[in-house]
């Protein structure tokens, strides 16, 4: 084991990182500590040419139930009729939890950055979509940490405009994905699994 604290406790927590989808409203932290929890990781986390594109949306308690109304609403007309029950207990799932992050990011600010750097311009979804990423995994392991599980789900785009009306959110912003929080009710069930052995994964090429 590496000789750590620091990375024994990161790599512990990692560990602990799983989709959680059996959540209860109940959170062990208090609402001004969830929003330093976000405040740390928009202030930490890297965005391509740093360009601090991301916005979370926290939705929790009425908005967060709201939120899943509106996904819901969005989603039954692609939905086979026989199965959209299975649907709905899915998202009463959703909606027994604390509440949702919604992760954007801001498409005034990309459509800058391609026009100012012509060079990487097709590059710039990608760096997005990174950047976003890269939010959902330190909000997922952070809360984690903290004892509150998650899930990540993605209903864009046919929520997206459904939901920037529902809360009044700038049409220019990007939805990656939906992450559900709450207390943790029940542990995962399913074992860690490595579809290809990690060994498949790593190639490890230079002397030592
Ligand atoms: C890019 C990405 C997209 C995912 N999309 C969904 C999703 O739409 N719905 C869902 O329930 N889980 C989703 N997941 C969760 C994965 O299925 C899950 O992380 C994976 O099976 C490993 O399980 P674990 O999270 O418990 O380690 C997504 C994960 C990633 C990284």
């Amino acid at each position: 084991m590496i000789n750590s604290l620091d990375y024994q406790t990161l790599q512990r927590t990692a560990e602990r990182r799983r989709s959680l989808y059996d959540l209860s409203a109940d959170l062990p932290i208090t609402t001004e500590e969830l929003h330093g929890l976000l405040r740390d990781i928009l202030r930490t986390t890297p965005s391509g040419f740093n360009s601090q594109t991301a916005r979370l949306v926290l939705l929790s308690g009425a908005e967060h139930r709201q939120a899943w109304d509106v996904i819901q609403r969005c989603v039954q007309p692609l939905t086979e009729p026989a199965a959209f029950e299975k649907t709905v207990a899915k998202m009463d799932g959703f909606r027994r939890a604390a509440g949702t992050i919604l992760f954007f990011e801001d498409g005034e600010i990309l459509r800058d950055l391609e026009q100012r750097f012509p060079k990487f311009a097709n590059n710039v979804p990608l760096f997005s979509a990174h950047t976003s990423a890269m939010h959902q995994y330190a909000a997922w392991t952070q809360l984690a940490a903290l004892n509150i599980g998650a899930n990540l789900q993605h209903y864009n785009p046919v929520a997206d405009d459904a939901l920037k009306a529902a809360f009044n959110l700038p049409q220019a912003w990007e939805l990656h994905a939906q992450m559900v929080f709450g207390g943790i009710l029940s542990p995962t069930g399913k074992p860690r699994e490595q579809k290809r052995p990690v060994e498949e994964r790593l190639v490890v090429l230079g002397e030592k």
